[in-house]
């Protein structure tokens, strides 16, 4: 009998038809070496995932300046689109559909990492947060550093440059981007008035820290049809040192401009289960259905039981799983049977790693044979 859960639904995303409403969040898993390029074991991780609605890859550089964390993949090269290619290909010869998460570390990155210069921000604000693992910080971790205010004909570089990351993964044979605006990088500095002191046309009101991520959508949209491009937001998180007193008003008026652009979908870090600033009362899936008319997706936190919830509610279109995904390459079939979840990754150790700075749960594959 055809399941009942309203995970297990089909959705018609844009043009693509997803067989369910469970989304792969993007997750770092660390595996693409010093070279940045991605390769077979991404690619055997993605396939053993792809019952999934749409899986969002791990975090992509777009740029040079915009790595930040040891051994993640880029987009930015012609070797960085020629690695992905196979994996995404791959993926779709499993039944799955892939969106690559842009991804600028912004602030969160470090001179380490770019020969010297400075990691890149809004404003010369430092993250005051856990120090940082670099290519020369011999196995240890370093503090952050202030960093380089972007002018604003270094902004215009650094759009250029997501639009350009954007035509790459369009080559590698994508189905979409998601513009990553979350979790303290470089788009969520803009967005949010911790981060963002600037007095130009990039800052000052609500509107103005907006504008950065108003030039980045429009330039990616250029590339992929509006239908193929997500924007993820995490309007509660504390990582990477953020949470600004005025997130309210600050995220509800970028979901109502972003729903101009006719995007694929809003992925709005609702759950508090990542980290919470505590800053006031958190938002609601609702509260974002009230301005945006397009396609949400939920995230963090949500399990068979809550996921449910928030679709036949209403707040939600789609769930995505991040920490689940893990160990459960299966996710989809787990929830169809109501078959337990293998729990390699429990939420109350929400990100740790071990001593090479790799995120430390063995994942299913390094567990349990891939033929298995
Ligand atoms: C190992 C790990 C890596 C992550 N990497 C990313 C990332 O690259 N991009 C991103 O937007 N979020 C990243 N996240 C956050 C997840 O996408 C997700 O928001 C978080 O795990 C909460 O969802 P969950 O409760 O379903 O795990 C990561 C989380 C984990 C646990």
């Amino acid at each position: 009998m055809p399941s009942t859960n309203p995970l297990l639904q089909p959705y018609t995303l844009g043009d693509l038809q997803l067989p369910n409403r469970i989304a792969m969040a993007p997750m770092t898993r660390a595996r693409a070496g010093e070279e940045m390029l991605a390769n077979d074991l991404m690619a055997k991780y993605y396939c053993q995932r792809s019952s999934a609605g749409l899986i969002i890859t791990e975090g992509t550089f777009p740029s040079q300046m915009g790595v930040g964390w040891m051994h993640a993949p880029g987009i930015y090269t012609d070797a960085m689109q020629a690695a992905w290619k196979p994996v995404v290909d791959s993926i779709h010869e499993a039944g799955g559909r892939v969106f690559c998460q842009l991804w600028h570390t912004g602030r969160a990155s470090h001179s380490d990492f770019h020969d010297g210069q400075l990691p890149l921000a809004p404003s010369a604000v430092k993250h005051e947060g856990a120090p940082l693992r670099t290519p020369k910080s011999n196995g240890g971790k370093v503090p952050h550093e202030t960093p380089h205010a972007l002018t604003t004909d270094e902004i215009s570089n650094v759009i250029d440059e997501y639009q350009q990351a954007a035509e790459r993964a369009m080559q590698a044979g994508f189905d979409g981007v998601e513009i990553h605006a979350a979790n303290g990088y470089l788009i969520d500095t803009f967005l949010q008035s911790k981060t963002n002191h600037r007095d130009d046309q990039y800052g000052g009101s609500t509107e103005k820290r907006f504008q950065f991520l108003r030039e980045v959508t429009a330039a990616v949209t250029s590339v992929f049809p509006s239908q193929r491009v997500g924007v993820r937001i995490s309007p509660h998180g504390d990582f990477n040192d953020m949470g600004s007193p005025d997130f309210r008003e600050q995220f509800l008026y970028v979901a109502e401009q972003l729903d101009s652009f006719d995007l694929a979908y809003l992925h709005i870090l609702i759950g508090t289960a990542f980290g919470f600033h505590e800053l006031g009362e958190p938002l609601t899936m609702h509260d974002f259905r009230k301005v945006y008319s397009g396609t949400l997706m939920a995230n963090a936190g949500f399990d068979r039981e809550t996921g449910a919830a928030t679709i036949a509610d209403g707040g939600s279109d789609l769930v995505s799983y991040g920490r689940p995904y893990i160990s459960n390459p299966d996710l989809v079939e787990r929830f169809a049977n109501d078959w337990p979840l293998a729990d390699d990754a429990p939420r109350d150790v929400w990100y740790s790693f071990d001593e090479k700075g790799y995120a430390d749960w063995p994942t299913y594959q390094e567990r349990v044979p891939a033929t298995s």
